[in-house]
């Protein structure tokens, strides 16, 4: 009786293991010439990856529309416009980019997304127009670290 506790805590133990590895650990990287790691993606995928990265940037609701809204003092412009890009309203992406996505990316993403709840926070609550430019500024910081670390190539790409 004892022994069979021990086995199936063993067992169990392995399993977890098993679980961390290929559910939370993963996304092996490779590195590339320039110094940054290599995040191997399916074409589709970098395309879905690469158009949620474009949409931080060009979509007029958000870090435009942010930096707009700050310049003509239209605070609920810069909350609504940070708020989209949020945690909550982030849509899945789908599990097998999730899956190649080293664990430090992940965390880095969820901060970024983080990050714009936080300035939409500030803007809705009437934080100073500084304060929030700051936050603007370290937010941004959050972006240029990643890129400074990783990078996306497709399979046929890799040799
Ligand atoms: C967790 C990591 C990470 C974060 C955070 C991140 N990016 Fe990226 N982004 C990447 C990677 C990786 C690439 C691809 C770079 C490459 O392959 O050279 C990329 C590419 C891009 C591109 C190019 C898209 C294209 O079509 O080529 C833009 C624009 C971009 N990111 C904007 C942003 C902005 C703005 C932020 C912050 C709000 C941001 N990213 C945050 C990882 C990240």
């Amino acid at each position: 009786m004892y022994r069979l506790g021990w086995l199936l805590s063993g067992v169990l133990a392995v399993v977890i293991a098993a679980m961390t590895y290929f559910l939370v650990l993963p996304g092996g990287t490779k590195k590339a010439e320039d110094g940054r790691a290599i995040i191997v993606l399916a074409p589709s995928e970098r395309d879905f990856v690469l158009a949620e990265m474009r949409g931080f940037l060009e979509t007029l609701e958000t870090l435009e529309a942010m930096t707009i809204g700050l310049a003509d003092r239209d605070m609920p412009k810069v909350a609504t416009s940070a708020r989209s890009r949020g945690l909550e309203n982030e849509g899945d992406a789908p599990a097998s980019i999730v899956a190649k996505l080293p664990w430090a990316f992940k965390s880095l993403a969820m901060d970024t997304h983080r990050a714009f709840d936080t300035l939409a926070a500030q803007a809705e609550q009437g934080a100073d127009r500084q304060a929030i430019l700051s936050g603007l500024g370290g937010l941004m910081n959050k972006c240029t670290t990643c890129h400074a670390g990783y990078r996306f190539d497709v399979e046929s790409e890799v040799k």
